[in-house]
């Protein structure tokens, strides 16, 4: 292949579920909630809620009990879970971070390919600051800089421009159904990070990260700076 036909690659990352295991305590402070309106909340019921906003899940949540509240009454339930989640991940440090992830991060960083997050959660910062993961990306579009939730591409469209790479030549890492559609509408490489056949629809699937070794990453690197 000649070099100079060669565009620029670009690797964007989900937080929640991805890098770190925060996927569980999204879970259970969702069923600490439901639980307290009688609502029966299971694992099954929450891969609705990944990659999905906080206000978005609390709709899905009132839908499933058939309650209808004030707005008074939402938003005091929104500030109630975020409260409960953020105890949950208070004691976060580097030991949460998904095993083999950082191995991946540095090799892509070395290569001196770009890397964005790409999060729908207005709590990405603080996480990534308690793993002590901010200085391995270039950008980061988390939900407080959003209007449209997975699984609209808009989150995965800012973060290539804000790396200045193509759609087209980047690559999403998602463990949600939402993410991995809004990957694959943004006309990205969709990566499916765990159950494989519920994330079925991506492009390539592992069940974490020790699956992906260096000539998968190495393939897709020109497998994306191939792309026009
Ligand atoms: C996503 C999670 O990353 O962030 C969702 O997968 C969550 O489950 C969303 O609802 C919003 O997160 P937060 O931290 O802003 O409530
Ligand atoms: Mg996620």
């Amino acid at each position: 292949m000649i070099k100079s036909k060669m565009k620029k690659a670009g690797f964007i990352f989900d937080l929640d579920g991805v890098i770190v295991d925060t996927a569980k305590y999204h879970y259970l402070a969702w069923k600490n909630l439901a639980n307290e309106l009688g609502i029966e909340f299971t694992e099954a019921d929450n891969e609705k809620f990944k990659g999905v906003s906080r206000k978005r899940c609390l709709e899905l949540l009132l839908e499933m009990g058939n309650i209808t509240v004030s707005k008074e009454q939402f938003d005091r339930w929104l500030e109630e879970k975020n409260e409960d989640y953020l105890k949950y991940i208070s004691k976060m440090d580097k030991k949460e971070i998904l095993p083999d992830v950082t191995k991946v991060l540095d090799y892509i960083k070395d290569k001196g390919i770009p890397m964005a997050l790409g999060s729908a959660s207005k709590n990405a910062v603080s996480i990534l600051e308690k793993v002590a993961l901010m200085s391995y990306f270039d950008a980061i579009v988390d939900g407080t800089q959003v209007t449209k939730a997975k699984p609209d591409p808009e989150v995965f469209l800012i973060a290539a421009k804000k790396i200045g790479a193509e759609p087209e030549n980047c690559v999403v890492f998602e463990d949600a159904l939402a993410g991995i559609e809004a990957a694959n509408i943004a006309g990205m490489e969709s990566i499916g990070i765990g159950d494989v056949k519920i994330l079925s629809d991506a492009d390539h699937g592992f069940n974490n990260f020790t699956e992906i070794d260096v000539k998968f990453l190495d393939d897709l690197i020109l497998l994306l700076e191939s792309k026009n």
